[in-house]
């Protein structure tokens, strides 16, 4: 790929923010650069590459440190991405419809054109259809896998045929990739300069409050990405409770493994329903449910004090209810006070 092309010259030529701290190497110091209180536990800056979670982000994932970008959750990286990329009023990014609203609120945000090709029925999509939409304006083209809302996971082969044949930056939103089988793209960052992946702590990690999500590609356009992000995008709260829960991988599989026998238990469990039309089979920690009555549905169970998600507005999604997988007791709960629902 072309990083010189794909890159905004303003930020091309800008020179990095830098810290006095960054020009030392790690050790004990005594900080009298950064004007801050010398007392107290949270006083001192955070570090603004993150090493200490890359590092064991690193261990975990296979892919160097310096092929990573961390952000404040995953949507600040989506948005550096736009922000570095995209020229206002010029460029476009495609993506599909309907998926994760944020890939288009960005585009409105940063002034982008955003062009989206509608998934056909089964959930699935066409990778020629997004190339012909694709002219040399555009910078990125979005594929979130598993999807949200559909739930559905595409098959690899057709984010190769992308990568392949698009010019610009292909990224792979995994927020929801460690509820599913198919595997991470993360091992075809060597083949392909214009692959991003982005992952999140706040969904299979559980540490949504935190706000802290990670892309991996290029070590060039990581370079690029750290040196245009704000440089304490990441406070050192969040830093220290990231290292803290990726020490215990074990407790992560768990959870995993609970929450996806759990979306299995509740589809079956829902499938008695004769009111639900359609329960559509998902590759994350939610899943999508058709029904003529979803207004009156999604009422009644909030008046029972659970909150379901429409997505009926969306294209493709006529008459559906997103709903995310909770505890085994929420789940229950939820499946009781749907069985008392008459449509
Ligand atoms: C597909 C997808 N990507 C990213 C995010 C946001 O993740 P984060 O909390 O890391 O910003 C979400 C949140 O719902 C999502 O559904």
């Amino acid at each position: 790929m072309n990083l010189e092309k794909f890159v905004r010259k303003n930020i091309w030529d800008m020179e990095a923010y830098s810290a006095a701290r960054d020009l030392v190497a790690k050790g004990d110091y005594i900080f009298l650069d950064a004007n801050e209180n010398p007392y107290g536990n949270w006083n001192r800056y955070p570090d603004p590459l993150q090493i200490d979670p890359k590092t064991l982000l690193s261990k975990i994932k296979g892919v160097k440190i310096e092929n990573m970008v961390m952000g404040n959750g995953s949507d600040e990286v989506l948005d550096l991405l736009y922000r570095v990329s995209c020229n206002p009023k010029k460029d476009n990014v495609l993506s599909l419809a309907p998926s994760y609203g944020m890939y288009y609120t960005l585009a409105c945000l940063n002034d982008v054109e955003f062009r989206e090709v509608l998934l056909d029925d089964d959930f699935d999509f066409d990778p020629q259809r997004l190339l012909d939409k694709a002219d040399e304006n555009s910078k990125m083209i979005i594929i979130c896998s598993p999807n949200n809302p559909t739930g559905k996971a595409f098959k690899t082969d057709k984010i190769l045929t992308l990568l392949k044949n698009f010019s610009g930056v292909v990224i792979v939103d995994e927020a929801y990739n460690d509820f599913a089988d198919e595997e991470s793209c993360i091992k075809y960052l060597k083949d392909f300069d214009n692959l991003v992946v982005i992952q999140t702590f706040s969904k299979a990690w559980g540490l949504a409050s935190l706000r802290a999500g990670v892309g991996y590609m290029s070590k060039e356009l990581a370079a690029i990405i750290n040196k245009v992000k704000m440089p304490y995008n990441m406070d050192g709260f969040t830093q220290k409770s990231l290292n803290e829960k990726m020490l215990d991988l074990d407790g992560f599989e768990k959870t995993v493994k609970l929450l996806v026998s759990e979306r299995e238990r509740l589809i079956k469990n829902l499938s008695t329903l004769s009111y639900i039309e359609k329960i559509y089979s998902s590759d994350a920690n939610f899943f999508m449910i058709k029904t003529a009555k979803h207004k009156e549905l999604q009422d009644f169970v909030l008046k029972n004090g659970i909150i379901l998600r429409s997505r009926h507005s969306m294209p493709k999604c006529q008459n559906c209810i997103r709903i995310t997988v909770g505890t085994p007791e929420q789940n229950d709960l939820l499946f009781e006070v749907m069985k008392k629902f008459s449509a």
